[in-house]
């Protein structure tokens, strides 16, 4: 018994010892052997974060297992990290679970900050840059009244229109990526669309995020990862066809899509032997275009869910954007994206809804690449860093009445310029979002098309959309219905007189 008792506490000093590097960091305390695992396993997160950080600081270390993890929850400290020492914060943390869904580690997201990463980060840019540049604004207004009729064929019938918005964003960036534009009843494209919305909530699940941590798990039987590696088997399949069928057709005069542009891209300096590009390879290719199509669906998608719900819940903000659409518009013409500078308010709901509810509320794990530190505290090499994005967006030392809708706040701050800064929903830095500028250009227009032409109303004025959400890897907007009358059946086009 003695020398179990000398065994047990000998590992549990272990446990407990700071590694050298972070002496004085906060660290909220935690159970012998388990760590903070009771504060990572909460569903709501970067709420649960927030609540930690009003006792410890913005910015504390926890830990589970063996692992370290530092939580930043101000826009300081995550300046600090993201911005201004970029570099150090670039990596992604090693893990079991996203090597095996990318050949190993070649995804973009997920991928550590390597030379053969930099190639496909700065490769994914510039092929959505050169894409964007042809046909963005075009597509994306054809994608708008395209909705715009699917919403008059509902002819006032409450409907959950969180599925219409992932079916047209995944369109657009189905029509980017391979220059397909698919029809919504196409078998072959629904089939694709429920990959992606499966692979993203299977990826959020706890029994797959334990793998990563619990490396005694990983012989055990598991049916998440058995459907998780089914469903990836499916995304794979799907990028293969069409980058084969791509490299077929392929002519270097005649740049079609993204895919054409990273065929390209290899055939260039391929040529010269794939040598050129160290460990970089087709592979990584192909996690680049299922990241871009993956990354492009739900997170737009449910950035728009959520504007329709607060603005159920703010018939007047609704009535205010559509005056100064028709201001902006006068007589029938249709909104571009040129007209953005025109509808303050409009810009100022999609802020407000972007800091409310930022999609991706802890971004994606940040990995420190050396060592190096944030307000004067050493964090070592290695360190897996959360951004709180949410927690960033709370803080009521920056937000006044931080929980409340108020798209005024970003007109009327004393400097407009800083509001905008203080807003982070596509995060900074080495690893911002790929996608901000396709995702901010689908936003505004299609919110434009929308509100100009419809209101949208509870089906019964109790039924209001839930605004609290579920947390996971993307913060969701729960299920509601609407009711999207044409503002032309309303008196004087007006919800509220
Ligand atoms: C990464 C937010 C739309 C592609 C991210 C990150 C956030 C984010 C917070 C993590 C950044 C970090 O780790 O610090 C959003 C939001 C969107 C959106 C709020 C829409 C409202 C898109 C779209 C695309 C896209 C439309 C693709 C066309 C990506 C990619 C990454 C990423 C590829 C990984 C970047 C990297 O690791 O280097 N996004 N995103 N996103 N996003 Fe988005």
């Amino acid at each position: 018994l003695l020398v179990v008792c000398v065994l047990v506490s000998l590992l549990l000093r272990r446990c407990w010892k700071p590694s050298s590097g972070d002496r004085g960091l906060p660290s909220p305390p935690g159970l012998p052997l388990l760590g903070n695992l009771l504060d990572l396993a909460r569903k709501d997160l970067p709420v649960h974060f927030m609540k930690l950080a009003h006792c410890h600081g913005p910015i504390y270390r926890l830990r589970f297992g063996t692992h370290d993890i530092v939580v930043l929850n101000n826009i300081e400290v995550i300046r600090e990290a993201l911005m201004k020492k970029w570099s150090d914060f670039a990596g992604r943390p090693q893990s079991y679970t996203a090597d095996l869904i990318s050949f190993g580690g070649k995804d973009l997201s997920l991928g550590d900050y390597t030379a053969a990463w930099k190639i496909q980060r700065r490769l994914a840019h510039s092929s959505l840059q050169r894409c964007q540049r042809i046909s963005l604004e075009a597509l994306i207004i054809q994608g708008a009244q395209d909705l715009c009729q699917e919403f008059r064929s509902y002819g006032g019938t409450p409907v959950d229109l969180a599925e219409d918005f992932s079916m047209h964003t995944c369109k657009i960036i189905a029509s980017l990526a391979f220059g397909t534009t698919f029809e919504k009843h196409d078998p072959k494209f629904q089939e694709i669309h429920k990959c992606i919305s499966d692979l993203v909530s299977l990826w959020g699940s706890p029994s797959i995020f334990a793998l990563d941590f619990f490396p005694l798990l990983r012989s055990l039987p598991n049916a998440v990862l058995d459907r998780l590696l089914t469903v990836v088997k499916r995304r794979d399949a799907f990028v293969k066809e069409q980058l084969e069928e791509h490299k077929r057709t392929f002519q270097a005069q005649e740049i079609r899509d993204i895919t054409d542009n990273m065929i390209l891209f290899l055939k260039e300096r391929g040529g010269e032997g794939l040598q050129s590009l160290g460990d970089f390879d087709e592979q990584h290719i192909h996690m680049a275009i299922a990241d871009l199509f993956i990354g492009g669906t739900e997170t737009t998608a449910s950035t728009l869910t959520w504007t329709v719900a607060f603005l159920i819940h703010h018939p007047q903000a609704q009535d205010r954007i559509y005056s100064e659409l028709c201001d902006a518009l006068g007589g029938g013409r249709r909104p571009t994206y040129s007209d953005r500078e025109h509808l303050p308010y409009l810009n100022a709901t999609i802020s407000e809804i972007l800091r409310l509810r930022p999609v991706a509320p802890l971004a994606v794990p940040h990995c420190t690449t050396r060592d190096t530190s944030i307000s004067g505290y050493l964090i070592p090499k290695g360190t897996t860093v959360i951004p709180n994005l949410y927690g960033a967006h709370h803080d009521e030392k920056v937000w006044t009445c931080h929980a409340l809708f108020q798209p005024e706040r970003f007109l009327e701050a004393e400097d407009p310029q800083e509001a905008q800064r203080n807003t982070l929903a596509f995060s900074t830095g080495a690893r911002v979002c790929l996608g901000e500028g396709l995702a901010r250009m689908e936003i505004f227009l299609f919110l434009a098309h929308l509100l100009w032409e419809f209101a949208f109303l509870p089906p019964t004025p109790t039924e209001l959309p839930d605004l609290d959400g579920s947390f996971g890897i993307n913060l969701r907007c729960n299920p509601f219905r609407v009711k999207i009358v044409p503002r032309t059946e309303l008196a004087g086009g007006r919800l509220q007189t």
